[in-house]
């Protein structure tokens, strides 16, 4: 009877504080640089929810390891939906390239929607010679590995974009890992590395103002915003289509309540107006709704398990 009562309890507790959700600010926890791309889709995300939750929501970058610092606070936060995660692929790909992870990816969180899907876009710096993706090609087979090639650790977005740039090109490049494409920005800006490939959301303001050269992007068609960045196919790199999915999630126990009021929280927020037309200035899209759902991001992160899996088998490159 004491038990019933205690679980009774229990489950009152837990209805109310879902009820009362969210009573006090939340914390994002991006597991990358501050001023990258995805800090910058994870900030108007935040802003947006924040407005339609009636709720602070705070912004904490915890980047390094592929992002496998910050996802795993994330994992080891209580289940309250008051810590919880925006990230992208690199979750999927960390699964594989992180063979002593301590979470299992599939099982960890739950999840909440699917945010954007960013283009890539393949840039160098000022003053490196080439003009077009041709020629680039033609300098790097030249070049070879005194190129340096930045990105955000193994398992980043710009990672697994140069991974498949150096294997369809044949190439071998000097890869030079930092904490976030934010920093990687500044240095080529600043020629401290030759080039990168990087999410337009970070690399659309640097392209319009040529600080930086582009040679690509990674989209079946041109973007509206970069209308004279050629696609990679067109540019002579066949069937070269990356885009970068990101999403919410929250610790796996999280309450199911709490859950659908997050997943409400973010579907509406995708429909902003303010939310749309930033995302727009970054080269991105908002999710459809259909994708801004636990089911949908929960099944984006476990296939994007399954896709990358045999990838980076074939590849042979772990990051431990
Ligand atoms: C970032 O925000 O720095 C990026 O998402 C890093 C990456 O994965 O390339």
């Amino acid at each position: 009877m004491r038990l019933f009562a205690i679980i009774a309890a229990l489950a009152c507790a837990t209805a109310a504080s879902a009820q009362d959700y969210p009573a006090r600010p939340i914390n994002i926890i991006v597991p990358a640089a501050a001023g990258g791309p995805t800090d910058a889709i994870s900030r108007i995300t935040a802003q947006a929810m924040g407005k339609i939750l009636g709720q602070q929501i705070t912004i904490e970058n915890a980047g390094g390891a592929g992002g496998t610092i910050g996802t795993g606070r994330v994992v080891r936060a209580d289940p309250d939906g008051y810590t919880l995660l925006i990230y992208h692929v690199g979750l999927s790909t960390a699964a594989t390239l992180y063979r002593k992870l301590a979470y299992d990816t599939k099982s960890a969180f739950a999840a909440i929607g699917l945010v954007t899907e960013a283009p890539m876009t393949i840039i160098g710096r000022p003053g490196l010679p080439p003009d077009t993706l041709k020629e680039l090609v033609a300098y790097l087979k030249g070049a070879g590995a005194t190129t340096t090639l930045a990105n955000a650790g193994i398992g980043s977005a710009s990672h697994l974009c140069g991974m498949l740039l150096t294997s369809q090109l044949q190439l071998t490049l000097t890869t030079v890992p930092y904490r976030g494409t934010g920093p990687v920005m500044n240095d080529l800006i600043g020629k401290q590395v030759d080039m990168t490939c990087d999410q337009a959301t970070n690399t659309t303001g640097p392209i319009l103002s040529k600080q930086v050269k582009a040679y690509a992007i990674t989209t079946k068609s041109r973007l509206n915003s970069l209308p004279d960045l050629p696609t990679a196919d067109e540019a002579g790199l066949k069937g070269f289509e990356l885009a970068v999915w990101h999403g919410v999630f929250a610790p796996r126990g999280t309450p199911p309540a709490v859950v659908q009021k997050l997943s409400a929280a973010l579907t509406g927020a995708l429909k902003d107006p303010d939310l749309v037309k930033r995302f727009r200035e970054i080269s991105t899209e908002p999710m459809p709704a259909d994708k801004a759902t636990p089911a949908a991001a929960q099944q984006k992160l476990a296939s994007e398990i399954d896709r990358w899996a045999p990838i980076i088998k074939a590849a042979g490159e772990y990051a431990d």
